[in-house]
């Protein structure tokens, strides 16, 4: 049996977290993989009912679980509570050592029209963001006073070593190609994290490295997304960048992604937010939690199960089942259900067994 501790938390997160909940239980019993689920309040629901946005029963069961499920977390209802929900999703991260976050986005195949970019400059984009987790200007020390405010950015060469090696290692499976991205023309963290980067990439001479500064490439993310295969950046970077890289693909609503440590612990969730704007109103885009789901399979080593329901998620969205982010008229719940149909019908096509 695999444990699997599910947050739904806030705004649109428990619509789509069940989505990608069914999505899992189909492919499980279907396929004997023995998943249970176990859910528990994180973010501002938690607030509500426990006063804080992550009780200690949360986080005991997400440290006793195999994988943590999430949806998202935060709201305006909770914009100035003394502790905010995302201060609890900060904690959880740290608190399972989750220091790497791999936030992969592609323009799908004749998907390219729903593109803010001309689709002759989006086709083919793939990239997989390799975002720093736990450290930098997130974790530094902080002040805040009437009149000034402090946040610290530091990075050690251990939490910079660790997070280039999940990069080059995730290369060797993609098109062996890192870019690091940084500003070292001004901070001193850029400045060790270069040298650094450099030193890692001389253990994988098969995999091509460049650099380039932060805001040089948030403008060829735009002009030129095909030239990126892997990007590794330090923590606020990356969270920039990648919500820039999810809409090539059409919409943040398409983006997984998985945060992973040293360890079997691993905590899936699409790369957007709670969505207040929409919440309540079965308008959300739970592709990127089911992506975030398949993600999951893959980390629990069920290959096959992984890569049927990416390829099933794939199909539905390409074969025109939409939801309204992507220009579809299809809601929430009926995408998900798209979904499900189409993983039965795989599912009866090809033999899948754990
Ligand atoms: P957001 O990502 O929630 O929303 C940005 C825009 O994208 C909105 O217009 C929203 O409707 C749309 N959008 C997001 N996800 C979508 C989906 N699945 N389908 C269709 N449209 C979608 O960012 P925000 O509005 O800046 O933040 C809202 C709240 O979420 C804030 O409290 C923020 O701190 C929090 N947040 C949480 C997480 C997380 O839990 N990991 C991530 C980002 C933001
Ligand atoms: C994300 C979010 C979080 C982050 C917030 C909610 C703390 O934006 O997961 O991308 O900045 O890491
Ligand atoms: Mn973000």
């Amino acid at each position: 049996m695999t444990k699997i501790v599910v947050l739904p938390g806030d705004g649109i997160g428990p619509e789509i977290v069940a989505q990608a909940v069914a999505c899992l239980e189909l492919i499980s019993n279907a396929t004997g993989l023995g998943l249970a689920f176990e859910e528990h309040d994180f973010g501002g629901i938690a607030i509500d009912r426990h006063g804080v946005p992550l009780p200690d029963a949360t986080l005991q069961a997400c440290q006793a679980a195999d994988r943590v499920l999430l949806g998202a977390v935060g709201g305006p209802k909770w914009d100035y509570s003394p502790e905010r929900p995302e201060a609890g999703l900060l904690k959880l991260r740290k608190a399972l050592g989750l220091f790497a976050n791999l936030r992969p986005a592609r323009v799908l195949p004749g998907l390219e029209h729903l593109s803010p970019l001309r689709p002759e400059v989006a086709k083919g984009a793939d990239v997989l963001v390799v975002r720093e987790l736990t450290g930098g200007l997130y974790f530094g020390e902080k002040v805040l006073e009437a009149d000034r405010a402090v946040d610290v950015c530091s990075y050690t060469r251990e939490e910079i070593e660790r997070i280039a090696h999940v990069a080059f290692k995730a290369a060797r499976s993609r098109r062996r190609k890192v870019t690091s991205v940084d500003k070292m023309n001004v901070l001193a963290t850029s400045k060790l994290w270069r040298p650094i980067v450099e030193d890692v990439a001389k253990v994988y001479p098969d995999v091509e490295l460049d650099h380039l500064l932060v805001d040089a490439a948030a403008m060829h993310l735009v002009t030129r997304p095909t030239a990126f295969d892997v990007i590794v950046t330090e923590n606020l970077f990356g969270d920039i960048l990648s919500d820039e890289m999810s809409v090539i693909g059409g919409s943040i609503g398409l983006l997984g992604s998985a945060s992973l440590g040293d360890g079997s612990a691993g905590l899936f969730e699409p790369i957007h937010g709670s969505a207040p704007d929409i919440a309540g109103q079965d308008k959300a885009n739970p592709a990127g939690t089911i992506a975030s789901a398949a993600m999951l399979l893959d980390h629990i080593g069920a290959q096959t199960q992984a890569r049927l329901l990416e390829s099933v998620l794939e199909r539905t969205i390409t074969s025109g089942k939409r939801t309204r982010d992507l220009g579809g008229d299809l809601g929430c719940a009926a995408f998900g259900a798209a979904v499900r149909s189409d993983l039965e019908q795989a599912l009866q096509a090809q033999e899948v067994r754990a």
